[in-house]
């Protein structure tokens, strides 16, 4: 978004570092979920954030996006700190991340839920969901507009007037993502896309994720369990665990990494 940029000093995002966290913790009673956690994204990677379970990637997430507040550290987005700022403060700044679809958009169909999502993220008042159909005529030709965009750019075209509860898990995930794409945003936060996608959605996805990197300019954190989707996607790829950055690096690199392999407990990344 503009507005991101045109507030902040030209020397604040030299770096091109779009989004850093620093210092970050948070505990839960006597369970020390992130640990003195930092960490910068490069301007157009996509970034990958891996670890056992456990190992603070959501936590971690939350408190980028704002969902959650930490005890300790700071949160820069494109050169401002935002670590005072509600999600939804965040996302117009231009930094979302993606959330599940709860059962209310279920009822509403893949074109209403893109419609209704720049409401959602902005932190706007819902119109309350018996007045779809009326939602959806009030709603902006803009808005329309953009939403006929996204269905292209996420291949939900034909399935447009489906409702969501009846989509499939992997559909569902592009839907997810879909909706961060009706807001002008820089950086995309994704937990675990690859979750219940079976094989063939999942290249949709993967491509999708690549597309949208390399040809509208998206900026990508994803915590994913499936390695192949991080070796195909991530550069660099950040290891957690025990709330803290273990190691940073190139697949590849960290693949082979001692101190990774034990952190997995002796299990495999190759799974
Ligand atoms: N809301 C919460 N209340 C209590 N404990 C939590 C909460 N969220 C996370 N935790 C704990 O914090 C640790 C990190 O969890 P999480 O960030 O979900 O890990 P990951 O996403 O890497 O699997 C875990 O021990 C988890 O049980
Ligand atoms: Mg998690």
């Amino acid at each position: 978004m503009s507005m991101a940029a045109s507030n902040q000093p030209a020397a604040a995002s030299d770096a091109g570092i779009v989004l850093s966290g620093s210092g970050l913790s948070r505990s839960f009673g006597g369970v020390h979920a992130v640990v003195d956690m930092s960490f910068e994204l490069q301007q157009n990677s996509i970034t990958g954030l891996i670890g056992p379970n456990g190992a603070g990637k959501s936590t971690l997430f939350n408190l980028v996006s704002g969902v959650d507040r930490p005890k300790q550290g700071t949160v820069i987005f494109n050169g401002q700190d935002v670590s005072g700022l509600d999600a939804y403060k965040r996302a117009r700044l231009g930094m979302i991340r993606t959330f599940q679809l709860s059962r209310e958009f279920g009822r509403l169909t893949v074109l209403e839920n893109l419609m209704l999502s720049p409401q959602l993220q902005l932190g706007e008042q819902l119109l309350p969901l018996f007045l779809r159909p009326a939602a959806v005529k009030a709603a902006d030709r803009e808005v329309f507009q953009r939403a006929c965009e996204v269905l292209k750019i996420s291949r939900l075209e034909t399935l447009k007037d489906e409702y969501a509860a009846n989509l499939s898990g992997g559909q569902k995930k592009l839907l997810e993502l879909a909706r961060t794409l009706m807001i002008d945003c820089d950086v995309i936060l994704l937990d675990e896309p690859g979750a219940g996608v079976n094989p063939a959605l999942m290249s949709t996805l993967t491509d999708m994720i690549v597309d949208l990197n390399r040809n509208h300019g998206k900026t990508f954190f994803i915590v994913e369990h499936d390695m192949d989707m991080v070796a195909r996607l991530c550069d660099p790829v950040i290891v957690m665990a025990e709330g803290s950055k273990l190691i940073e690096g190139s697949f590849d690199v960290i693949r082979e990494d001692k101190r990774v392999i034990e952190a997995y407990l002796g299990g495999s990344l190759d799974g």
